[in-house]
């Protein structure tokens, strides 16, 4: 497919850093091509490059073994432009003087230009917030570099040498918190490296569906969709390219979907004009096998196993494995690259199961994948074009093994132990504390105040996880964890409290100002009230890290409300917990 894509002006290289993709995108916002690479991709293979940023990443650059560039792309004419461990690399590879800082630098500060900061600088406002993560710190450039920009703590915060056009910034001019992170970049991109705008998603989509009907030939196309935006958009571009005849899609409603879900599904697909769409009903075969089962990872294994069988049974039932088919996928842009970030990371959670009949497939090189050179955003626009709903578009995202993992379990009933902060409740979480999994009690408060709770969880090594008391039915004291399982009662309870704070967040307009809002029942109650309800609003970029957010007062009450009138239920809590050290979903 990727002989389609245009030839990028625009290489990332990539060292590791979570927001690799991040500046990718911004660039590629910018409408200037950009596609990320591995940072010590030889010069050669950047072919035409008109610009070269060297990421942020989590390494010192003067230990061995760091990520480095090709050294040859300093000494070329490609303009560069380092961002944070990239400016320490740019100086360390110049000679420059690169160590550990006395202290680190995290979060806000001022940018204070020099005089005259030069064109990466050009309109750009002195004093203006920049978003600083760093430890180590150049404290002399390379000679022929002077310094542009210093901060209270950092006396080299931007660097450059007009001449070689190599440009430096120990800031992150990609995330929001730098105010003026767009202009910087944008004056490298069109001032520095001289690129011309040539990115506009929707204006692929002839393009794509030509790449289609080539990789199709005169076989039609399978695909499993998921109800998710990628896949949805995957399948539509493929009934515009060969038509509603030659592609077929299943969707295998698992029971643990949200309330209306398969409804919801049947009804965007039949507007898409899809003919051969069908829904299995694989509900009483996840719900069995689900039965008494209360470890979280042993709950992923066994849907994920599920999911490979009943996979496995539609391929074979619909013959989709001779020679006319292949398979669909919306894999997008940053499934292709295993980035240096997590290329080592600890197992935190199983993902993903992998069908042998799908990797059949994929061996025989039998598989269209049309969203490979997107992000996710740019796959919303390519949707909008294509007509589908926004009310769809804008969903957030959700994972794949559904509520299981937002229905927590318990082998045994068990009391609550008070403690200095407030009580433990023996209900386990996953959390990620320095990339490792742990799995820990939750702490319950009796406020919902996110820089006390941080210090509680920091004070207290024997939770992951702090929640807060919103309201109740039945007092904490009176309350205990309760042994359970996932039951279709408890779906049930879980789907309407789900529900009711959707459309509560909806309502309001608060679902467009979070990431993600999973909403999680756990067996902690009382007096013939079994289930709590947990709100998890998380603000985030890419779901690797994430903030707990506030929610305006009335719409908490108003939600409180509604979830104690729920049957059931005991008592609604907030998490206030950051990632790290909790993970979004609770399992
Ligand atoms: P965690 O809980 O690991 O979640 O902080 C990060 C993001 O990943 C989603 N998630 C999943 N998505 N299959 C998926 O497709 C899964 O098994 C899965 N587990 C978590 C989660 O919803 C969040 O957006």
């Amino acid at each position: 497919m990727n002989d389609y894509a245009p030839e990028p002006q625009v290489y990332i290289l990539d060292t590791g850093g979570q927001y690799t993709h991040l500046i990718s995108r911004k660039v590629r916002e910018q409408g200037v091509y950009a596609e990320v690479r591995s940072s010590e991709t030889p010069l050669a293979e950047l072919k035409n490059a008109r610009g070269v940023i060297i990421s942020g990443g989590p390494n010192s650059v003067y230990e061995p073994g760091s990520p480095t560039v090709d050294p040859t792309l300093l000494a070329s004419e490609v303009p560069v432009l380092g961002i944070c461990y990239g400016q320490q690399l740019i100086a360390y590879l110049l000679k420059g003087d690169v160590r550990k800082g006395d202290k680190g630098e995290y979060g806000f500060a001022n940018l204070d230009l020099e005089a005259d900061p030069g064109v990466l600088f050009t309109g750009v406002k002195d004093h203006q917030q920049v978003w600083m993560s760093h430890r180590d710190t150049v404290y002399h450039p390379p000679a022929d570099f002077r310094v542009l920009a210093s901060t209270d703590t950092c006396s080299v915060a931007a660097i450059g040498n007009d001449a070689t056009k190599k440009y430096a910034v120990q800031f992150h001019p990609e995330v929001v918190h730098t105010h003026e992170g767009r202009k910087v970049l944008h004056n490298f991109l069109f001032d520095i490296c001289g690129c011309a705008k040539d990115w506009e998603p929707a204006s692929r989509i002839p393009v794509v569906e030509q790449s289609i009907r080539d990789v199709a030939g005169d076989r039609n196309i399978f695909f499993f969709v998921s109800g998710g935006v990628d896949s949805t958009v995957a399948y539509s571009l493929c009934l515009q390219a060969l038509g509603e005849h030659r592609v077929h899609g299943a969707y295998v409603d698992t029971g643990l979907m949200r309330e209306d879900e398969t409804a919801f599904v049947r009804k965007i697909f039949a507007s898409l004009g899809a003919e051969h769409f069908r829904v299995v009903d694989a509900q009483m075969d996840f719900l069995t096998a689900l039965e008494g089962v209360t470890e979280p990872e042993r709950k992923r294994a066994i849907i994920g196993e599920k999911f490979v069988r009943i996979q496995e049974e539609i391929l074979e039932s619909g013959s989709y494995l001779d020679g006319h088919w292949i398979l669909g996928q919306g894999t997008i842009y940053p499934d292709t690259i295993e980035s240096g970030g997590t290329a080592n990371a600890d197992l935190i959670k199983t993902h993903h199961n992998r069908v042998a009949g799908i990797q059949k497939l994929i061996d025989e090189n039998r598989i269209v994948e049309p969203l490979t050179q997107f992000y996710k955003d740019e796959v919303r626009e390519l949707g909008r074009e294509l007509g589908l709903p926004a009310e769809f578009l804008d969903r957030h995202p959700f994972p794949g093994p559904g509520l299981a993992i937002r229905c927590l379990c318990a082998d045994k009933d068990e009391p609550c132990t008070p403690t200095a902060d407030g009580i433990i409740a023996p209900i386990h979480s996953v959390g990620v504390q320095g990339d490792s999994r742990s799995y820990r009690p939750v702490l319950i408060v009796n406020h919902l105040d996110h820089a006390r709770a941080t210090e509680a969880i920091n004070a207290d090594q024997r939770v992951n996880r702090v929640i807060g008391e919103v309201g109740h039915n039945i007092p904490i004291d009176r309350q205990s964890v309760i042994q359970s399982s996932i039951t279709p009662a408890r779906m049930d309870r879980l789907r309407r409290v789900d529900a009711i704070v959707r459309e509560l967040s909806h309502g309001s307009g608060f679902d467009k100002t979070v990431w993600q809002f999973p909403v999680v029942l756990i067996p902690l109650g009382g007096d013939g009230l079994p289930d709590s309800v947990v709100l998890r609003p998380v603000d985030s970029v890419d779901g690797m890290t994430a903030q707990s957010v506030s929610m305006p007062e009335k719409l908490l009450h108003r939600m409180r409300d509604a979830l104690l009138a729920v049957p059931g239920i005991a008592a609604v809590y907030y998490d206030l917990t950051h990632k790290p050290p909790g993970t979004i979903e609770w399992e």
